[in-house]
């Protein structure tokens, strides 16, 4: 078969090295799976963390990267839904499976047609690359942990009454959960962001925003409810530190409620009590390859084209680092140095 590159890979040599830039195999895909000629690839604060401390990194020289859009190069057997040419975002699993073959940081990328999207013509490639880590885990957070019922139509779901608090709205996961928890799950947002993010959360479906950095953000939230007349009766904490985890938790103790009610997505800080009462769960990305796979099928093969051409779905704000594969590394050390702000660092293939 006539490919229109060779495949170039950034690989991680060994632990906390720099990413360097080498030809490997063009991948082959196998049954379900597409084989994407990458044009647009994301950064995650999960590349730099993996490429640092080793964690999910089985074998090295390793590829990371687990957000691509670009086009079907070639459609492995059984594979129906998608044809060769058709512009997709994917979710590869590589980041639990360790397969190189199915990670993101390369020219070409196999991953499952089921964690494919088709993409709408009017949204680019680069818009599209903000797209799968956040809109997995903001769905894995609310109709995978907090089991909310998931909507079955296409347009915004009616509101339930009942409210939910985003803290570090402006986090692409948080942005993510944003607008499924006001669009497709019906809930009630209170959010929390820097001020100059805010207008564009309540476009995105806040029903309020308070700047965490106020020394009064619990007692502004609580206020916000009382004004909407909904109690907060769920939490999503997107950056889950101590310092973030400790007022939602304080938001959430104010409002009545049982059984699983805040999702963090990081491990429970070691030095912070747990809420007594009920429960806080952690999303765990990999769950969309092992247990809820069906939860991330559902959202990739059945829904997102849809949301994505109706505007109920937005994808957030990007910046391209410049110099292709090549220029990974440095957004890598962008975001390991906690400089990025509401936007998701891409790079062109
Ligand atoms: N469990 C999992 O499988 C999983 C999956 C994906 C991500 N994660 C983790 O989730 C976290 C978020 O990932 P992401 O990709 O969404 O991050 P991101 O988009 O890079 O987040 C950047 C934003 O975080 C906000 N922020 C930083 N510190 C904050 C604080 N103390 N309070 C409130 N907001 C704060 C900043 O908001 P402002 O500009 O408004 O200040 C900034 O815009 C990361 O730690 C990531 O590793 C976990």
């Amino acid at each position: 078969m006539a490919y229109e590159t060779p495949n170039f890979a950034a690989l991680l040599p060994a632990i906390a090295t720099d990413l360097v830039v080498e030809e490997r195999p063009i991948p082959v895909p196998g049954p379900g799976e597409i084989l994407v000629r990458n044009h647009v690839i994301a950064l995650n604060p999960i590349d730099w963390k993996r490429q640092a401390w080793g964690f999910l990194v089985p074998s090295y020289p390793a590829v990371l990267g687990t957000d691509h859009t670009g086009t079907i190069a070639v459609v492995g057997p059984g594979v129906t839904t998608l044809s060769k040419g058709d512009r997709v975002l994917g979710f590869p699993d590589g980041f639990l499976t360790g397969s190189h073959s199915h990670s993101a940081f390369q020219t070409y990328t196999v991953v499952s047609a089921s964690l494919s999207t088709r993409l709408p013509a009017s949204l680019s490639f680069q818009a599209a690359a903000t797209l799968p880590t956040a809109a997995a885990y903001a769905t894995l957070a609310l109709f995978g942990v907090l089991n909310l019922p998931r909507p079955t139509t296409t347009g915004p779901t009616p509101k339930t009454g009942k409210g939910i608090l985003i803290w570090g709205a402006s986090s692409s996961v948080g942005a993510g959960s944003v607008q499924v928890a006001a669009k497709l799950a019906g809930l009630t947002v209170f959010a929390t962001a820097s001020a100059a993010h805010h207008a564009r959360l309540r476009e995105l479906g806040a029903a309020a925003v308070v700047d965490y950095h106020s020394p009064t953000a619990v007692a502004e939230i609580a206020a916000a409810a009382a004004r909407e007349g909904v109690e907060i009766v769920y939490g999503v904490d997107a950056i889950s530190e101590a310092a973030t985890l400790r007022p939602t938790v304080e938001v959430l103790a104010r409002f009545k409620g049982e059984g699983i009610r805040l999702v963090h997505s990081l491990p429970w800080p070691a030095e912070l009590a747990r809420p007594e009462g009920w429960e806080a769960v952690q999303v765990q990305g990999e769950q969309a390859f092992g247990e809820r796979k069906e939860l991330a099928e559902w959202l990739f093969a059945e829904k997102l084209t849809g949301w994505l051409e109706a505007g109920v779905i937005v994808p957030g704000a990007h910046r391209v680092v410049e110099g292709g594969l090549g220029g990974i590394q440095s957004g890598l050390n962008e975001l390991k140095a906690g400089k990025v702000s509401s936007e998701k660092l891409v790079v062109e293939v």
